[in-house]
């Protein structure tokens, strides 16, 4: 982490200073204009729940929220969420206990590598937040844009539908 001296000269050169809230925490860093939220959120802010995947708006890899939206950080700059508010995987359980949609995950074996995991979990917290007793088919909808390599979404389906009986 660069102390505030540090980020004063490396900002006068070719960086910003970025400053948002983080699941809940002021946080600031520095970043180029062209650096990917995802990059940002990884190597500035040392959050690494998010992954990188497709790296071009595809997989859902490196989905987050921005101001309680579902994004695909990969195609967001970090200085366009300047002053904004961000959620990672990280937000959802800060404790040591895990959140109920972990939980569910956990106990449908909804995962294999975990690599989509992170952002299917954000991607569930939003379907259930908007629709809190989905059909399975809407699941599969809602859920289409976080792509899977491994589980062939059986079980992810059922852990949402877990997920939405414990909330
Ligand atoms: S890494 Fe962002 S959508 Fe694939
Ligand atoms: S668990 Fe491996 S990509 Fe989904």
């Amino acid at each position: 982490m660069a102390t505030d001296a540090e980020m004063a000269v490396r900002a006068a050169e070719d960086f910003r200073i970025v400053r948002l809230v983080v699941n809940g925490e002021a946080r600031s860093g520095l970043a180029e204009p062209r650096t990917l939220l995802v990059d940002f959120i990884r190597h500035e802010l040392g959050l690494t729940g998010t992954h990188v995947g497709c790296e071009h708006g595809v997989c859902g890899a490196c989905t987050v929220r921005l101001n309680g939206h579902l994004i695909r950080s990969c195609i967001t700059f970090a200085v366009q969420v300047e002053g904004q508010e961000i959620e990672t995987v990280e937000g959802l359980a800060p404790g040591a206990d895990l959140h109920p949609i972990q939980e569910a995950y956990q106990e449908a074996h909804a995962l294999q590598c975990g690599f989509c995991t992170p952002g299917l979990l954000l991607a569930t917290q939003s379907l259930l937040e908007e629709n809190p007793a989905p059909s399975d088919a809407e699941i599969r909808e809602y859920l289409a844009g976080n792509i899977c390599r491994c589980t062939g979404y059986t079980n992810i389906v059922r852990a949402v539908q877990i997920a939405a009986a414990k909330l």
